[in-house]
């Protein structure tokens, strides 16, 4: 049987910037661990400062996924918040305009399901599908040194944005999830981390659910102009 994704493989780069969004339904279907396996080998042609290369992956997919699943599911229930987290995932008192786009964000994606800004618990529900991977077959964690600074991190994320179009290029999609830095040490645990490394960020791989109205946001990016200045131009 042909894989969910086969009919919509990217083939230009620009097809997999296009055709990139974050999937938040996935189908149940597995995704061949040899296909795993050559998205993040492609990734690591990332570059990095230095070539220090400093990007660390682990693949949960099959039996792992499942004890991860097992191992959180009685977690989220009893401390809902999570674990004290390792880093900050925004600053605090976000300015201008970051703030607006991310409000903006967060309605336009609850907008899809129909759930109101007063409704709490149900915007609640949904972030918890986040621990669930989306429902994914498959899930990455992304690790670095704790001793590596900014540039570094930077690094990582470049491994990460390979790792995203090189699943488009496999008719997969993706969604990366910062949310994970909120359980950290239960991580760090499941996947037998020495003391130097932590957790950045985690993503959801799998088949997106074309029928899933949560799969039909589309982010909007602001104009060139507020972000590139051709120097001398007018
Ligand atoms: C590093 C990083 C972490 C993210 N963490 C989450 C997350 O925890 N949960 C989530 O639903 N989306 C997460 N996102 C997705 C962003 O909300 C999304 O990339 C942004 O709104 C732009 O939309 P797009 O990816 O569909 O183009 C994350 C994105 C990045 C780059």
């Amino acid at each position: 049987m042909m894989n969910p994704g086969a009919a919509q493989r990217a083939v230009s780069v620009s097809e997999a910037l296009q055709t990139r969004s974050s999937c938040r339904a996935f189908l149940p279907d597995a995704v061949p661990l040899a296909t795993v396996r050559a998205i993040v080998d492609a990734a690591r042609q990332s570059p990095s400062g230095g070539n220090l290369q400093p990007w660390q992956v682990y693949v949960l997919a099959g039996g792992a996924m499942a004890r991860f699943r097992a191992l959180l599911a009685p977690k989220l229930l009893a401390m809902p918040g999570g674990e004290p987290p390792e880093y900050p995932v925004y600053p605090s008192n976000l300015h201008e305009p970051y703030r607006s786009r991310r409000f903006k964000c967060g309605e336009d994606l609850y907008a899809t399901l129909g759930i109101a800004r007063a409704d709490r618990p149900a915007r609640l529900r949904q972030f918890a599908r986040n621990y669930d991977f989306f429902g994914a077959p498959v899930g990455l964690f992304f690790v670095i040194d704790r001793r590596m600074g900014p540039p570094q991190w930077a690094d990582v994320g470049m491994y990460m944005q390979s790792v995203m179009l090189m699943a488009r290029e496999h008719g997969l999609h993706t969604c990366p999830q910062e949310c994970w830095s909120a359980w950290p040490r239960t991580i760090a645990e499941f996947l037998e981390l020495p003391p130097e490394s932590m957790l950045f960020c985690g993503m959801a791989l799998g088949y997106r659910d074309e029928t899933a109205p949560i799969n039909t946001l589309r982010t909007d990016r602001a104009p060139l102009a507020e972000c590139c200045t051709f120097v001398g131009e007018s």
